[in-house]
């Protein structure tokens, strides 16, 4: 008997603040997606809690599952592999997905299929552009990476450029949280920045010499919190939403130029955005304007799919699978790991 062609796929991701699981059949048809946010219990420490975030993972993580299974109307006896995100991530957070996976995998007598939770943020447009296959160019922009990734098929990609300190999304959730906004900053700052003057405060540009790619977002936040304290010793306050309108326009236009230069000299004309920070306003519209000049086809997961979820695990892990990328029971979470690898387990004896 050979391999069923239908795949049907149980996901589960669980690397930060959100517990998620969902089942998706031949990687593109998402049948469920359940995702349980913590963000109400991380807020008032204005950051994710890594012991509390790992709790409350294992405190839902069996409801989380059993509602996407519900909601498909199945059983696990009726998906064909249990994937989950493996790595980069919160190690204490990722354990728990990654335990509970092997569990299920193990009892079940089911392939395991580690998935790179950026290659599942890039995935994440596969379900929304039903037409996009590789090769493409991607800016993966999220909470702790800032990469410009070659993806020259749905299992190799390349990183070309990458941030040197802080990732986009820190420095928007770093520059909120001396605003006083809430946690999630980003979210929090793209909406105090509507209404305000993008150009109130010039904010730094640096350049990484011979690493025309790379970006580096810590001297804007620096100068960011200097100018707010600065201020505040004065006894003056700084307009919000000037200076929310001053930082997003400097971030995205940092991330729009570097990408579409890196585009036009590596000769890709098909784009795409993937990661918790393509959910900004600002950074779609100059993305969409910058394509749209450079005769450029652009690509961006709807609002629902940028941050995390396990839909798009389910769609990475059904081009994983393919490829034969399962993982033994030994299989480890890890905090860090580069998007072009693979992860290195004894194979799966359930495939
Ligand atoms: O991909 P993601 O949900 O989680 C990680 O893998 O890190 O990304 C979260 C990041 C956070 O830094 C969050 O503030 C940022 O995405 N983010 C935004 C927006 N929505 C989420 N940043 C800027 N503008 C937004 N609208
Ligand atoms: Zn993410």
């Amino acid at each position: 008997m050979g391999i069923k062609m239908d795949k049907r796929i149980l996901a589960i991701e669980s690397s930060c603040d959100e517990t998620a699981a969902a089942i998706v059949e031949n990687g593109r048809k998402v049948i469920s997606s359940v995702v349980a946010t913590q963000i109400d219990r991380h807020v008032i420490f204005g950051g994710v809690v890594l012991e509390i975030a790992s709790r409350l993972h294992t405190e839902s993580i069996s409801h989380v599952v059993q509602k996407a299974l519900d909601d498909a109307d199945m059983k696990v006896s009726d998906v064909d592999a249990i994937a989950v995100t493996a790595a980069p991530g919160l190690i204490g957070a990722l354990l728990v997905g990654v335990g509970f996976a092997k569990g299920l995998s193990f009892s079940a007598g089911l392939p395991l299929v580690p998935v790179h939770h950026l290659r599942g943020h890039i995935a994440a447009n596969y379900i929304a552009h039903q037409n996009l296959e590789p090769p493409f160019l991607c800016l993966v922009v999220s909470g702790g990476h800032s990469h410009i990734v070659e993806v020259k098929s749905y299992t190799q990609m390349s990183v070309v450029g990458r941030t040197r300190d802080d990732a986009a999304g820190e420095a928007f959730d770093k520059t909120a949280r001396s605003l006083g906004l809430p946690y999630p900053g980003g979210v929090h700052l793209d909406k105090a920045a509507e209404g305000g003057d993008p150009h109130a405060y010039t904010l730094p540009n640096p350049k990484i010499a011979g690493a025309p790619y790379d970006f580096s977002f810590s001297g804007l936040k620096t100068a960011v919190i200097n100018t707010i304290h600065n201020a505040q010793q004065k006894g003056e306050q700084i307009p919000i939403s000037d200076m929310a309108a001053s930082v997003r326009e400097s971030i995205t236009k940092i991330l729009t130029e570097r990408f579409m230069k890196c585009a036009k000299e590596l000769g890709y004309k098909k784009l795409a955005l993937a990661g918790g920070v393509s959910a900004n306003s600002e950074l779609r519209r100059k993305m969409t304007e910058a394509c749209r000049k450079a005769g450029c086809e652009l690509f961006i997961p709807p609002l629902s799919l940028c941050g995390d979820n396990a839909a798009m695990i389910g769609t990475q892990a059904y081009y994983e699978l393919i490829e034969g990328n399962t993982a033994g029971l030994d299989l480890n979470a890890k905090a860090s790991m580069e998007i072009g690898s693979n992860f290195n387990t004894s194979g799966n004896k359930n495939i």
